[in-house]
């Protein structure tokens, strides 16, 4: 603290911290949803955000985003088999976490596919269709919506989320908005809207309804995936239901409260005027810079190679190219008992080196095959990854045409 090599506002953070935590360390156990200095620099941040109001005693942090998914995901189970299980929608292709969740907790998945024809949007027809089909199996109980998505790379527009909210209140579901790539916006024209703002601009009938959000310090432009900091904001929540959650989040005492510090570091930037405001600012503009200029590398270079068609990347991280594969291709792949695209990624992986997951992994339409890679690679390797992609995908359907 007496080192003058580190920045003021630095050191006054990280006093404000200390001075919320018992025996002033972030070695103690924290108040089971959190060290409340930390809470009320995240109910700022929202409040900034979305220009609404935030209420610390409607967050909780949690180990990661992850942690507090399945603390939520608990609340929302009905019976162990059958028709009584709890109905959870998500989308298809989704982030493995729900399917995980959804399997170990009994409960059911009821599958939405996302519109890959409309940059993957919600469609509403669809949200019906999934629900519909699924009543028969389970008690449809809530709506996970994942934006920016992951693996799909998509920013809803306000409007779709308007229409998600609409639908959900119809159908009398719970909300949860897993919103852990805000900051990855990249596309002219894409904005994040948080589900939290758009509620609370609709009429009562919708700005009373039940929401939980999600983010974490593993995104972004921080990427501190290790710190395994997270929260969520649990809005409108019914009075027995969040003494419940609190209950259920005691029994495992607290999140990491080194998590938990790097969360506020998130929550509580550099401001204008501070003296490490420039830097971090910098810092922030050059990768979220860097990420925006990868997003557009790869959406261009997978749409120029035939066969491969993919949607922009308008956030997050990933692009999830749709490849068509040639019947001999899908022969070869089932002489061998793999599915099409995971013998695509194999192929890949063993001739270049290049490693994606199939879109198998993610879910997808039948009959259509994907891949999803990231846009973390440092640009020059990325520029290297794509024209061995290239070179690898025409060899590839001249082997198989
Ligand atoms: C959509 C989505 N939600 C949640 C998570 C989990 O993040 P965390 O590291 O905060 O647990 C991830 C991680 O990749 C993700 O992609």
């Amino acid at each position: 603290m007496n080192n003058p090599a580190y920045p003021t506002d630095a050191k006054q953070r990280a006093t404000r911290i200390l001075d919320g935590c018992g025996g002033h360390s972030i070695g103690a156990y924290s108040d089971s949803a959190g060290v409340r200095v930390i809470r009320e620099d995240i109910a700022n941040y929202i409040r900034q955000r979305d220009g609404h109001p935030s209420n610390p005693d409607d967050i909780f942090l949690s180990t990661g985003a992850s942690d507090a998914i399945k603390s939520i995901m608990k609340l929302l189970l009905t019976g162990k088999t059958g028709k009584d299980r709890a109905g959870i929608m998500i989308p298809i292709p989704q982030y493995p976490l729900y399917t995980a969740t959804i399997a170990e907790y009994n409960a059911h998945p009821i599958g939405y596919y996302l519109d890959e024809d409309n940059t993957w949007a919600l469609n509403i027809d669809e949200l019906k269709r999934a629900l519909n089909e699924a009543r028969y199996h389970c008690k449809p109980r809530a709506i996970v919506v994942i934006n920016p998505g992951n693996p799909t790379g998509q920013v809803l527009s306000r409007e779709n989320i308007q229409s998600v909210i609409k639908f959900a209140k119809e159908e009398n579901l719970f909300l949860l908005a897993d919103e852990v790539y805000q900051h990855n916006i990249y596309a002219k024209g894409s904005q994040f809207h948080s589900f939290k703002k758009v509620l609370m601009e609709m009429p009562a009938e919708y700005s009373n309804m039940e929401l939980t959000s999600f983010l974490s310090t593993s995104k972004g432009y921080m990427g501190e995936c290790g710190f395994r900091g997270g929260y969520c904001e649990a809005v409108n929540l019914d009075p027995d239901v969040k003494a419940m959650l609190l209950k259920s989040i005691s029994a495992k005492l607290c999140s990491s409260v080194a998590g938990q510090a790097a969360m506020d570091v998130v929550a509580n930037p550099p401001k204008p005027g501070e003296p490490s405001y420039e830097l971090f600012e910098k810092e922030k503009s050059d990768v979220l810079g860097q990420l925006a200029q990868k997003a557009q590398l790869v959406t261009k270079t997978f749409n120029s190679i035939e066969g491969v068609s993919c949607n922009v990347v308008q956030g997050a991280m990933y692009a999830f190219p749709r490849i068509s594969l040639p019947p001999k291709a899908i022969q070869a792949a089932q002489a061998k008992g793999q599915n099409p695209d995971a013998f695509y990624c194999f192929q890949l992986l063993e001739n270049t080196g290049i490693c994606v997951v199939p879109g198998s992994g993610f879910g997808q339409k039948p009959n259509t095959f994907h891949f999803r890679t990231t846009i973390l690679p440092p640009v020059e390797k990325i520029q290297v990854m794509m024209e061995l992609f290239k070179g690898f995908h025409q060899k590839f359907l001249q082997t198989y045409k």
